[in-house]
């Protein structure tokens, strides 16, 4: 297996950080490239925090050109199909999407993305999936699984796979159709819509419920006066 229809696959043991490595594909004109990497030793996650290696577990990246100005639609698609990726090896799996891009498995963490801008129009999606191992960290703001702590077997090779096809599958639909369709798939898989949550920019905290997305896929927020588009922070669920 060295290619997913026109993906260009490559293989390596160890990197720093498949977002990285990948930025030295992106100078090839109109290559789609996917790099998947046995272990990191810098790997980053979103916000200036790091994503732990952990044997067994699937890193990589995806370098293709899309239009900066949707990058929303492009970080809802790379969500939504990692946890249709779940679904297909377990269709019971209780598999949420928490906003902007983490993907929950009984109601924990299992999957983070970190988009990165390379060369010209080219965009960097990371992925890391939690196969075997989690992190178990006090220090982690969300708990964390794995698809084998919660019962689902597969290897990082097969779940790259099937990621790969349900990836290329909804991109195809955004660029035929637009974002309308797949924004109405994340939210039915969105945690906690309609109920209360926290948004936290770094210090900043704010309170509201959780009305939904946007076209561009911002968070809509509802306080009492308004409904505020949110563009960046972290979710936490106010369970009260
Ligand atoms: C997050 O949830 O904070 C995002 C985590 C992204 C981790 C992946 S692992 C592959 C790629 N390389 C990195 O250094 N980070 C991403």
């Amino acid at each position: 297996m060295n290619n997913f229809n026109e993906w260009n696959l490559i293989e390596l043991a160890e990197v720093g950080s498949t977002n990285d490595e990948i930025k030295k594909y992106c100078q090839q004109p109109k290559q789609k490239t996917v790099i998947r990497a046995n272990s990191q030793t810098a790997g980053r996650g979103r916000r200036g925090r790091s994503w732990i290696t952990k044997d067994g577990n699937l890193f990589f990246s995806l370098a293709l050109e899309f239009p900066l100005k949707n990058l929303g639609h492009l970080v809802s698609v790379s969500a939504l199909s990692l946890a249709l990726s779940i679904q297909k090896l377990n269709p019971a799996a209780d598999v949420k999407l928490k906003w902007p891009n983490d993907v929950l498995l009984n109601d924990a963490k299992v999957s983070g993305i970190l988009l990165e801008k390379g060369e010209g129009e080219y965009i960097i999606i990371g992925i890391g999936v939690n196969i075997v191992d989690s992190p178990k960290d006090s220090e982690l703001i969300y708990k964390s699984t794995s698809l084998a702590e919660e019962g689902i077997s597969s290897t990082r090779e097969d779940f790259l796979q099937i990621y790969m096809q349900i990836f290329e599958k909804n991109l195809l639909e955004l660029k035929e159709y637009g974002f309308a369709l797949l924004r109405e798939k994340w939210l039915k898989l969105a945690k906690n819509i309609g109920k209360n949550i926290i948004i936290k920019q770094n210090e900043k905290e704010e309170k509201g419920v959780f009305v939904g997305i946007d076209e561009n896929a911002n968070l809509l927020l509802q306080n009492p006066e308004k409904i505020k588009k949110i563009l960046v922070g972290d979710v936490f669920y106010d369970e009260k």
